[in-house]
């Protein structure tokens, strides 16, 4: 089956009991048992739902990998692959990834003995040189929040692969419709699914995809012992999302597409980040690695911040991103708030810098919205 079609129909569908087209929502604790020691397959929710389940096989085959998890935020999914990891060992980071995933990386996991680099993944000589003898993850965000870089993900696991460290990607900008990284030899897709995914701002989630035995079973285990899975309502809601996600990806894309090349020439803005621009430093890499540029776009402004954001109408001033709602957010105040200033300084963050969820609503009026925005 193809991408939309598995969107759809991915997992037991229609449901095996009654035949529901919509995924039933298994809104419950617990599962009587048929006999002593013999379920129907699920005893408790934490450990595994019928709902989950439908999410976790639908990711995992719009991903290509073994098996998907399904997570009560993008963020109790990292947590969860960050104890795949033990004390002592060393990951490898982007530099300008989501602001949450680094204050995880430096002010949560080093009290446990991990250790973290994080630098720019735009060549080869700069990640082997950061290599140390207990580095055991590669962790890679493409396109990065807020900057949009783009990491070459083919060459990224082709060191991991030499120097045997384990590769996750965080794939919630691009979505498996627009970069499969588990066909470049990724180990570990993660996602907040409180993105595109799910598509409507109505849920936070996340989720894992594995792509060995090992890790499948690593990752089970951890999500049950850790208590970090999601809630079945919130499943149903992201299952939805995901039905229309082949559709909204391409529509965020043609409208993202027309608010960056709009944006780059407008007299008020200083620089536009979008891969999908042949000026971007990642556009290569972006065309080479995947089928589209995304619906997100940032970009810096000469004038008052404040102004522009409280002019516009359309967009609305908002955390998180991927809805079908336009949403427009400060980084530096707001999602990388979490980040110390020298260090966004550092990778490039600046206060100047804004960035634009391009929502699903007609181009015309985010333009025209923009525009009256940074009218002086
Ligand atoms: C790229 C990326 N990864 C992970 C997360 C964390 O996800 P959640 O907010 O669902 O915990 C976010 C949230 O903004 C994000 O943008």
């Amino acid at each position: 089956m193809r991408f939309e079609t598995v969107a759809i129909h991915a997992g037991e569908r229609p449901d095996a009991s009654l035949g529901a087209i919509s995924v039933p929502i298994y809104q419950t604790s617990s599962f009587a048992f048929e006999d002593v020691g013999k379920t129907r397959g699920y005893d408790y929710s934490r450990t595994a739902n019928p709902t989950r389940k439908v999410l976790e096989d639908t990711i995992a085959q719009l991903e290509g990998g073994k098996a998907g998890f399904a997570f009560a935020t993008g963020m109790a999914a990292e947590t969860t692959v960050m104890h795949l990891l033990k004390a002592g060992d060393h990951v490898i980071s982007g530099d300008d990834v989501y602001g949450g995933t680094y204050r995880l990386f430096q002010d949560v996991m080093p009290a446990f003995g991990l250790d973290f680099t994080f630098l720019r993944m735009d060549n080869r000589e700069s990640i082997e040189q950061a290599i140390k003898p207990n580095s055991r993850m590669l962790w890679l965000e493409t396109p990065s929040n807020p900057l949009l870089n783009i990491i070459d993900v083919e060459m990224v696991v082709d060191i991991a692969k030499k120097h045997n460290l384990l590769t996750v990607i965080d794939n919630t900008f691009a979505t498996p419709y627009f970069l499969r990284p588990i066909d470049y030899g990724v180990d570990l897709v993660v996602h907040s699914t409180t993105k595109y995914l799910n598509g409507h701002c109505d849920v936070v989630g996340g989720a894992v995809i594995t792509t060995t035995d090992e890790l499948t079973q690593r990752v089970q285990f951890l999500l049950n012992a850790m208590g970090t899975c999601a809630s079945p309502f919130d499943c149903w809601l992201v299952l939805r999302g995901i039905e229309t996600l082949p559709v909204r990806m391409k529509q965020h894309e043609e409208n993202a597409f027309v608010v960056a090349k709009y944006l780059t020439n407008h007299p008020s803005v200083c620089k536009v980040f979008y891969p999908g621009l042949e000026a971007h430093p990642g556009y290569e890499t972006a065309r080479k690695q995947m089928d589209g540029f995304g619906g997100m776009v940032s970009f810096e402004i000469k004038g008052s911040i404040n102004t522009f954001l409280k002019k516009l109408n359309v967009f609305s001033l908002a955390e998180s991103l991927g809805g079908v709602t336009s949403l427009v957010e400060h980084p530096t105040t707001m999602s990388h708030a979490s980040m110390p200033k020298d260090y966004r300084d550092k990778v490039g963050i600046t206060d100047r810098l804004i960035r634009l969820s391009v929502g699903l609503e007609n181009i015309d009026d985010l333009v025209e919205d923009l525009e009256q925005a940074l009218k002086p």
